[in-house]
């Protein structure tokens, strides 16, 4: 079989190709900045070629060149920081022309990247664990886009009977991960370089998930035919920073994390409570401890700096 994969050059992307090669797949991937990954190892199981996904020509000819029967695609902007025009063309035009072209050329299986962000702060559910049937309280660029979205691919679910679901990954994690939620990454990895850093609450919450764990869960959804429901939670393993600083002290003892205060992040965070049941029982994904995935990415980066790895 084969697969087109947009945005597959990037943090998540470059998990994914792997693990669907290693499944017998055939990959075409297709990203605006196709030399930024390196997938020579996995030899011509995998073309990389330059497009971009604002362009329906670009993407509908590639798609079609690439003879696939299934569609991912993550690409988009992690953040809230492009001007509303050109956030609007990559993220809700990109993902259109992904639905679009998969519509024309008869695509058995279209995945899309979502986001935890769709449920916005935490608060609106109090205690409870949010979960993919809730009212969707996103405010910020990047959750709307994610929102709207959903809601788009619903609408060629109803309107052409097309298979597009989508995965709301939550705060993914990685040594290499530079955009997006990122301080529960720098939390861990700048300690592992022997530099301090300080952050504004310990109390403040997320929901780490490690960048293997969702390539994982990508690809089993995207290689299922008919999977029951349009959108799935990724869940996570919900943390605090401060606890998150605990655990990077299990392993370097002399790391230089410091906190301005103990309280006052918890109320203001986003969506830490996930509900992900839906996956878990269809899909039979588990997600390692996250303590072994924290030594994980300590030990990647001191191998990157030239210093032994910490056991425990
Ligand atoms: N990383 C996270 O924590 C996280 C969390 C929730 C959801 N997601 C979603 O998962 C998806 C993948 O995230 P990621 O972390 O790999 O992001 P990333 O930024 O590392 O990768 C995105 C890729 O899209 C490509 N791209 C950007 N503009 C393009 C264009 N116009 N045409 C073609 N390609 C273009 C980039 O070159 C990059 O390779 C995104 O949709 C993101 O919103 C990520």
């Amino acid at each position: 079989m084969s697969i087109f994969v947009i945005g597959g050059t990037g943090f998540i992307g470059t998990r994914v190709i792997p693990l669907l090669v290693a499944r017998g797949e055939q990959v075409l991937c297709m990203d605006i900045n196709p030399h930024t990954a390196d997938f020579s190892a996995l030899g011509d199981k995998v073309t990389v070629v330059r497009g971009d996904v604002t362009q329906f020509d670009d993407v509908i000819s590639r798609m079609h060149a690439s003879g696939a029967d299934r569609v991912i695609n993550l690409s988009y902007n992690l953040g809230a920081e492009l001007p509303p025009h050109l956030a609007t063309k990559l993220n809700i035009i990109g993902m259109d022309n992904a639905f679009e072209a998969a519509r024309i050329l008869g695509i058995k299986h279209t995945v899309y990247a979502s986001s935890l962000a769709v449920s916005g702060q935490q608060s609106h559910f109090g205690e409870r664990a949010a979960t993919e049937d809730d009212y969707r309280y996103a405010t910020a660029q990047y959750g709307v886009h994610k929102s709207f979205n959903e809601f788009q691919a619903q609408d060629y679910v109803a309107k052409h009977g097309m298979a597009i679901t989508g995965i709301r990954p939550a705060n993914v994690t990685g040594p290499d991960k530079v955009r997006g939620s990122v301080d529960h990454v720098n939390l861990i990895t700048q300690p592992a370089r022997g530099n301090p850093i300080s952050f504004p609450f310990a109390d403040a919450m997320r929901c780490p998930i490690h960048v293997d764990d969702i390539a994982e869960v990508f690809v089993r959804v995207l290689l299922s035919d008919k999977p029951k429901h349009q959108i799935y939670n990724s869940g996570g393993h919900t943390t605090s920073l401060g606890d998150i600083a605990n655990l990077v002290r299990e392993f370097l003892p002399d790391a230089k994390i410091t906190f301005d205060k103990p309280t006052g992040g918890k109320d203001t965070s986003g969506n830490y409570l996930i509900d992900n049941t839906r996956l878990v029982s269809e899909f039979g994904v588990q997600y390692l401890p996250y303590r072994e995935r924290v030594r994980q990415i300590i030990n990647e980066v001191r191998a990157q700096e030239g210093l032994p790895p910490v056991r425990g």
